[in-house]
């Protein structure tokens, strides 16, 4: 081959591989998803406040409380309000604010929208995926 084809061929090659990689980052596949404030800053309260040293979501936590994953649709707004307001004899009292409460529970709705997590009824196989 002679050397201006070597050439041409690499200016070609050059040429798709950029065009190709500033198209790959530039064009996002999916659109983001509208912010959800509350939701993200009741992500921070669960985080300051260690939620997940006693609690889980999608399985993954401490295992004194119960996985809250599913929280908002087994329980009302109502009952998961109260339960922080007041904790229980093991669950303690945080004293949150009111907007620290309606924030976690934002955070706890759009945990739930994601899924459903309730590892007891999963099916495990034996190459160690799940089925719902
Ligand atoms: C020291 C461990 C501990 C920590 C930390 C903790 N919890 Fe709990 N939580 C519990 C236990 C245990 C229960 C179950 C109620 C009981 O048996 O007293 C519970 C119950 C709950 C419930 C009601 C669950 C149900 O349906 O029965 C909610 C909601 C909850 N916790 C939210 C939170 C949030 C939000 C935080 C962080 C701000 C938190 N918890 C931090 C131990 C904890």
């Amino acid at each position: 081959m002679k050397d201006t084809h070597k050439r041409l061929v690499f200016l070609v090659m050059l040429f798709l591989f950029l065009g190709y990689s500033s198209f790959l980052y530039t064009v996002q596949p999916f659109p983001d998803p509208p912010a959800n404030t509350a939701a993200e800053n009741g992500k921070m309260v669960w985080q300051n406040y260690n939620c997940s040293s006693c609690h889980q979501i999608f399985g993954l936590g401490g295992y004194l409380g119960p996985d809250l994953t599913d929280e908002y649709t087994l329980r009302s707004e109502a009952v998961i309000n109260s339960f922080l307001i007041s904790g229980t004899s093991i669950m303690p009292n945080f004293h949150l604010s009111e907007q620290e409460r309606s924030d976690l529970i934002e955070y706890l709705k759009t945990v739930d929208a994601t899924g459903s997590a309730d590892p007891k009824t999963f099916k495990i196989y034996t190459d160690g995926t799940i089925e719902q």
